[in-house]
């Protein structure tokens, strides 16, 4: 079936995405800016991240407020927030887009923080600049624009059906498993933390959900380092029984699910192709994995010196 969002008008609404300068992030960018959106792009390169608000500007006439961030740094993540808090009284759309596949390997296997890169990118650095963001979206619930519900959209996989919850590599070199597995791992984490949040927020009048965008033939499978032959995304497809969609297709689900009244029905759900569904990976509905990561993702910040 082909995959459709409504559009809306968003005229008011504040929307951050990170990694939103190429792939789907971009793609969901342009579709909010041309709703009406007031759009942050939060990137990790400011030219990179210029040259995407440009591109937008001319095809929607919207243009994205741009602003940096590196997620494999504790420190950029928390400047980041400081300056967005500094600019914005509220936040409407959170989506958590930026990921990795492996890439920016340190030289001994972790970041400058100490964690392995998949990790820290892919969700203990969104887990800091969600918490962190908390009073923004909180006071969007509590001032809804045009009965907006304001909402966290967290981009996982499902790949996560294939992850398990390691703690003994994330920050030890020595036993950092395959590259599959630990973005596996980490969009595991992604499922758990949007289930848990979705929990927390109930109250709140916000909601949080994991969406997989389908398999997108992005630039996640062509980094410098580790480089999939165009050939070898086609065997990929087959083997998982699937076409690989575009960035435009792969979008459509965090749209849907940022702005769509369905999505506002409920909370802590994975949705793929902009329909909710069985979550990948059965760990994701124990409670007990799920408190265990939250506290030991707070844990993990704090002793880095990032209470949250
Ligand atoms: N493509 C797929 O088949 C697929 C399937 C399931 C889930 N996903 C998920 O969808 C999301 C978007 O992926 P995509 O396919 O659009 O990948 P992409 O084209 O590689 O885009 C990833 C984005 O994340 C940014 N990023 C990477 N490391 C960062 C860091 N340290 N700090 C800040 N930003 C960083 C990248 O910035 P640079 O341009 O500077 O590298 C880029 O903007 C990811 O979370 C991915 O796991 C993708």
């Amino acid at each position: 079936m082909p995959l459709k969002v409504e559009k809306k008008d968003l005229s008011g609404l504040t929307v951050l995405i990170t990694g939103a300068n190429v792939g789907i992030g971009l793609e969901t960018a342009r579709m909010l800016c041309e709703m009406g959106a007031q759009v942050t792009i939060a990137c990790r390169n400011a030219q990179k991240a210029e040259a995407a608000a440009d591109d937008i500007k001319k095809t929607t006439g919207n243009r994205p407020d741009t602003a940096l961030l590196d997620l494999s740094i504790l420190e950029s993540t928390a400047d980041f927030v400081k300056g967005y808090i500094a600019k914005h009284q509220r936040l409407d759309i959170l989506i958590n887009n930026a990921g990795v596949f492996t890439t920016e390997k340190a030289p001994d296997g972790l970041t400058q923080d100490g964690f392995e890169t998949d990790f820290q990118v892919n969700h203990l650095s969104h887990f800091l600049l969600t918490v962190r963001l908390l009073p923004l979206i909180e006071f969007a619930a509590k001032n809804k624009i045009n009965d907006f519900t304001p909402r966290i959209v967290v981009l996982g996989s499902t790949a996560a059906q294939f992850g398990k919850i390691d703690y003994t590599y994330l920050q030890n070199a020595d036993n950092i498993p395959q590259i599959f597995n630990r973005y596996a791992n980490s969009k595991l984490m992604n499922g758990m933390f949007a289930k848990k949040l979705g929990e927390k927020l109930e109250d709140d009048g916000i909601v949080a959900h994991v969406v997989h965008p389908g398999y997108v033939a992005s630039e996640i499978y062509s980094k410098p380092d580790y480089k999939i032959p165009k050939f070898l995304i086609g065997v990929i497809g087959f083997l998982v029984n699937t076409t690989f969609r575009t960035n435009v297709q792969g979008a459509m689900t965090s749209v849907h699910v940022a702005i769509s009244d369905d999505a506002a029905k409920s909370t802590g759900k994975y949705w793929d192709a902009c329909k909710i569904a069985t979550f990948p990976n059965k760990a994701i509905e124990d409670d007990r994995i799920v408190n265990e990561l939250w506290n030991k993702s707070e844990q993990y910040l704090k002793e880095k010196g990032f209470e949250v």
